[in-house]
């Protein structure tokens, strides 16, 4: 029997990642983070001066991400099967060897970050490394994952990435609670409020634009599968977010 799978899709800061991570810890699953295959990507196009945003650049781009070593290393401090507060896991990525985690969530490289999925020969490679760490939709014998379960967390994860998943969720918030809850992010990860560049209304204006891109792109879009269940988390807590899921996932296995 293959390990169970979750797919979690929705739009930019809908709190895909933190859910998927909590749910990941709560039931002893692995986590990937598919977004962060396209940072490093995005990341690593800029750090050679070649702007994603730029269409003469699409070649460049896909050859970068041929080429790129990527991986990801989740550490889940403390195995818990209670909703008790137990430490949040965290997630490292490393491009070429390098960790790049904090690099690859800048203002800069999140403007860029749809420009470069939106090229065909990037998803391919980002495909293709994914199904490479064990990701396969049937999970072939020899995958890499030990755990009993996958969540991998996205916008195409129930559509293309994993159409057979056990579980599809679609996670949306308003754009007002999603640009709030993005703000405390930053603030905590470092970013000064008292600046005067990190007001709501331009993070809720990024948000929009980067969902916009990823909606209406040719390859692979952001929506929703048929068979997903949509989760809006705009009333709801992290906590209650992952109790929901959590228990689906119970229910069905
Ligand atoms: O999830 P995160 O915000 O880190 O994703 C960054 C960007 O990567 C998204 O805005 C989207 O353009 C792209 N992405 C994608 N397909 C995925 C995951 C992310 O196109 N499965």
């Amino acid at each position: 029997k293959r390990p169970f799978q979750v797919a979690i899709d929705g739009p930019a800061a809908s709190g895909k990642s933190t859910t998927a991570k909590m749910v990941a810890q709560r039931l002893g699953f692995d986590y990937i983070d598919t977004g962060a295959f396209y940072r490093c990507v995005t990341l690593a196009a800029l750090s050679k001066g070649i702007n994603p945003s730029d269409p003469s650049n699409t070649g460049k781009i896909a050859s970068i991400a041929g080429e790129a070593q990527i991986s990801l290393e989740t550490v889940f401090p403390e195995r818990t099967t209670s909703s008790a507060s137990a430490s949040p896991p965290t997630t490292r990525v490393y491009l070429d060897s390098i960790d790049v985690s904090s690099e690859i969530r800048t203002a800069q490289v999140s403007k860029h970050v749809s420009a470069t999925a939106a090229i065909g020969a990037v998803r391919e490679a980002v495909l293709h490394k994914v199904r490479s760490i064990g990701a396969n939709d049937d999970f072939a014998e020899g995958a890499a994952t030990a755990r009993d379960g996958l969540v991998m967390d996205g916008r195409d994860i129930g559509t293309v990435v994993l159409p057979n998943a056990d579980l599809k969720i679609f996670l949306v918030a308003n754009s007002q609670v999603r640009a709030e809850r993005r703000l405390q992010e930053l603030i905590k990860n470092g970013a000064d409020p008292a600046s005067g560049v990190l007001q709501v209304e331009d993070v809720r204006k990024d948000l929009e634009q980067r969902d916009e891109l990823d909606r209406t792109r040719k390859v692979s879009p952001l929506k929703k599968a048929p068979d997903a269940v949509e989760l809006d988390t705009s009333g709801l807590t992290i906590e209650g977010q992952v109790d929901i899921i959590v228990s689906t996932v119970k229910g069905l296995q």
